[in-house]
């Protein structure tokens, strides 16, 4: 008996450790996506910071798949467990308390991870429309250089100007043009709301993943879990939200017109 619960303990420990890191990485890419209304420049900066972060960014991406693997096999397993532990398993389903949103979790987590491999192809790796994903952006920078009087006896501040000459160069730089791979990514109206549909079900998983992490952790009394369960559902539709603005505003043209 002992041995079954612990196994469902640390499995809800694993769910709830792994949610968490999920939840940040998507909370910070749903704040990170809506630098698109900053403009082009904004979002490309930012892309092209991503990019740059080299060995960390593959660390972070290595994390996140461990993460996500741990988290989709820790809920297949608990829900074969609770299955085969329900003592009415062959007779009509009864589902007396658990709400909609908490019975389809597993199904609303397998849409979304199934998603996620879309979205990857899409805008990751390139191979849903590669004709959006080839497109890179010429930008400038500002290069300083100081010639300086290398037979100068002195460089105080008065003859500083004597000996050395500071120039300004424009050197070009390239890089990749996610704001229009993503513009003309949703301009497409099937894939904009493919993926308005599917940060709707994100929006459902999270409005009930963050009660039941604060359940797993114990936090469950009457008086505070009202205000727990009000608190997830608002994060649910912060995070539907902020996701669906991108896709929708494109689709209404409100930002990228000119694209
Ligand atoms: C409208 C919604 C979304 C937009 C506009 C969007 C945009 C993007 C873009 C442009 C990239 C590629 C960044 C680059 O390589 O420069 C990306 C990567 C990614 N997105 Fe999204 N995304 C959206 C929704 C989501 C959702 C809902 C999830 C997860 C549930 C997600 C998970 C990821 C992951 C895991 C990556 C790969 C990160 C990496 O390469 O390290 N995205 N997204």
């Amino acid at each position: 008996m002992f041995k079954y619960l612990n196994h469902v303990v640390i499995s809800k420990f694993v769910m709830a450790i792994t949610g968490i890191i999920l939840i940040l990485f998507i909370t910070g890419h749903a704040l990170g996506n809506l630098q698109i209304f900053l403009g082009k420049e904004a979002l490309n900066k930012y892309a092209a910071f991503l990019q740059g972060l080299g060995e960390f960014l593959w660390i972070e991406r290595i994390g996140l798949l461990v993460a996500a693997l741990l988290h989709i096999i820790t809920s297949i397993y608990l829900k074969l467990y609770n299955y085969n532990a329900r003592p009415d398993k062959y007779v009509v389903k009864r589902y007396i308390k658990a709400k909609l949103n908490s019975r389809t979790m597993i199904w609303t987590g397998l849409m979304i991870a199934a998603f996620v491999i879309y979205h990857l192809l899409h805008f990751t790796v390139g191979s849903i429309q590669p004709e959006n994903y080839k497109y890179k952006e010429i930008y400038t920078q500002n290069a300083y250089s100081v010639e300086y009087n290398a037979n100068a006896t002195s460089l105080s501040s008065q003859d500083n100007d004597n000996d050395a000459n500071i120039g300004v160069n424009k050197i070009l730089y390239e890089r990749h043009d996610v704001y229009k791979m993503v513009v003309l990514g949703f301009k497409n109206p099937y894939i904009s709301i493919f993926y308005i549909v599917a940060v709707i079900l994100l929006g459902f998983h999270i409005s009930h993943a963050v009660q039941s992490f604060f359940q797993t952790l114990g936090w469950n009394s009457p008086k505070y879990f009202t205000w727990i369960e009000k608190l997830s559902v608002a994060y649910g539709y912060f995070i539907a939200i902020a996701f669906l603005i991108v896709p929708l505003s494109i689709l209404l043209g409100i930002i990228g017109s000119n694209v």
